[in-house]
């Protein structure tokens, strides 16, 4: 497209806007289990109007915008108390959970940098661990050793944990929860051993940081992950995710300010404007602090009880759902209102397409380690109200995939095959008309993906990553409409 030459009117290009979201999946019907986290449309007005309120405003210079500042002390002091943090506790407001993890593992190295100059920094982290950790080894150089879990709670496993120590770590790593299974990782052990050896832990609560802590008060048996537990040294936690948030809110902590001043970043080294940044971003609006603000004094903690009430409830009703249908298995017992689970009688992405025909938007997960390949299933406030029809139609959606010959068979030859064309391709051409020839070219996702992912499921995960880098390059290629 071209900027018009003539601009548009304010009405037209509103109306034009709003026409774009044709073929976006409509979350607000409640049936989309993942990427949305929504608690219906007054908190949503909250956040709308606090971030449209603050949209202009600059977070790049908070003596400018105090207002921001106070937002971002206000947040990171409800965080730190939401945690068991004490008053030595300091952190920053993050645009996510990724970002979060990025700084936390920069901090880290820096930290580790400053003591071991010369040394190369290894960090400790669980297979089940969020992949933004391996992008933060990416981008800051560091190395990581992937550590098994517990095949049958995919919790992670302190005493391999332990064996994995070596003279170059610097960090180790525990969900609570996981993204996968929905589970804490045994944080008092893992973060006892850092302690013992004067390393670092950090704990990713992106995910269950922000709810876990009304789950336990309800009661619900979740093990302790948080501020509390010596030896955790930093943590992340989304209020973009279960906070129920407007995205571009996220939250890194750290035990001191000792550990966080490796974070700040300040450079005099150009002829410009004084540049100290706290995070990644320099730039930023406004918007998204002053609406997670908004939306946690709106909420408060009678609101978010109130919810993780439902939320268990849900979460309970689903496990029960999927333990009670032929032909499923769930992966791990789930302490946040997420659940994976399989089957060893049919494909897990028919069963995906099945429901998606049926009005259910679910997400696949490849296999991986002894995580199978599953469906995973994030319930939000928005979902709750669906739990019992979704239970319902589970068994339904099933049998219909059994009685259509259970889902593709595992493409083992073509997988093979596939994987040597493209690891002999170095130059990466012929992996453009491998992934034209799997999805599809024009960069557009097919409707039915059950034959794309047993492919993908098959192949070697380097081949996998290749593979995937190529088709996103693909899709985000303009195409000239003239
Ligand atoms: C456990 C966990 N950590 C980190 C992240 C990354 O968060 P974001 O997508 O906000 O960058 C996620 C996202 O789902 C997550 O589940």
């Amino acid at each position: 497209m071209h900027i018009p030459s003539e601009g548009l009117s304010k009405s037209e290009v509103l109306r034009r806007v709003e026409a774009a979201r044709e073929h976006d999946w409509p979350w607000r019907e409640g049936k989309l289990f993942a990427y949305v986290f929504e608690a219906g449309p007054e908190v949503e007005e909250v956040g709308k109007q606090a971030y449209m309120a603050y949209l202009t405003e600059n977070g790049l210079d908070p003596t400018t915008f105090p207002s921001l500042l106070k937002f971002e002390n206000d947040l990171v002091d409800m965080a730190r108390r939401h945690l068991g943090g004490d008053e030595r506790v300091v952190g920053n407001f993050t645009s996510g959970g990724t970002e979060s993890i990025l700084l936390a593992v920069q901090t880290a190295r820096d930290w580790f940098r400053a003591r071991r100059p010369g040394v190369r920094p290894q960090m400790l982290v669980p297979i089940t661990a969020h992949a933004a950790f391996h992008k933060a080894a990416h981008y800051f150089d560091v190395d990581t050793v992937i550590v098994d879990v517990d095949p049958e709670t995919f919790r992670a496993d302190p005493a391999a944990m332990k064996a994995a120590i070596s003279d170059r770590t610097m960090l180790l790593v525990a969900s609570a929860c996981s993204y996968a299974h929905g589970v804490v990782d045994p944080v008092t052990e893992i973060a006892a051993l850092a302690k013992e050896r004067g390393l670092l832990c950090h704990v990713d609560g992106c995910m269950g940081g922000f709810m876990l802590p009304y789950f336990q008060r309800l009661g619900a048996a979740v093990p302790a992950f948080d501020f509390r537990v010596p030896g955790v040294t930093s943590m992340s936690m989304d209020f973009h995710k279960y906070g129920l948030c407007p995205k571009g809110a996220s939250v890194v902590l750290y035990a001191s300010e000792e550990l966080r001043k490796f974070q700040i970043y300040a450079c005099s080294e150009w002829t410009g404007y004084t540049m100290i940044n706290n995070t990644i971003q320099s730039s930023k609006s406004g918007g998204p602090l002053a609406a997670a603000w908004a939306v946690l004094n709106h909420l408060g903690e009678d609101g978010y009880t109130r919810i993780a009430k439902d939320l268990l409830a849900a979460r309970d009703a689903l496990v029960a759902g999927i333990d009670a249908t032929p032909g499923l298995r769930m992966l791990g017992r789930p302490d946040m209102s997420m659940v994976g689970f399989t089957s060893d009688e049919i494909s897990v992405f028919a069963l995906s397409d099945e429901l998606k025909a049926r009005g259910w938007h679910v997400q696949v997960q490849l296999a991986h380690g002894p995580s199978k390949e599953n469906i995973h299933m994030t319930i939000n406030p928005g979902n709750t109200r669906w739990i019992a029809d979704f239970v319902a139609e589970l068994p339904r959606a099933v049998e219909a995939v059994r009685a259509a010959g259970g889902g593709p068979t595992p493409p083992k030859e073509l997988a093979a095959l596939l994987a040597q064309q493209i690891e002999s391709d170095p130059s990466g051409e012929g992996l453009k008309n491998v992934v034209a020839s799997v999805v599809g070219s024009g960069g557009q996702v097919p409707g039915k993906m059950a034959e794309v992912n047993a492919l993908l499921n098959e192949l070697p995960r380097k081949v996998q990553e290749k593979m995937l880098v190529a088709f996103v390059g693909q899709m985000f290629t303009p195409r000239s409409e003239g």
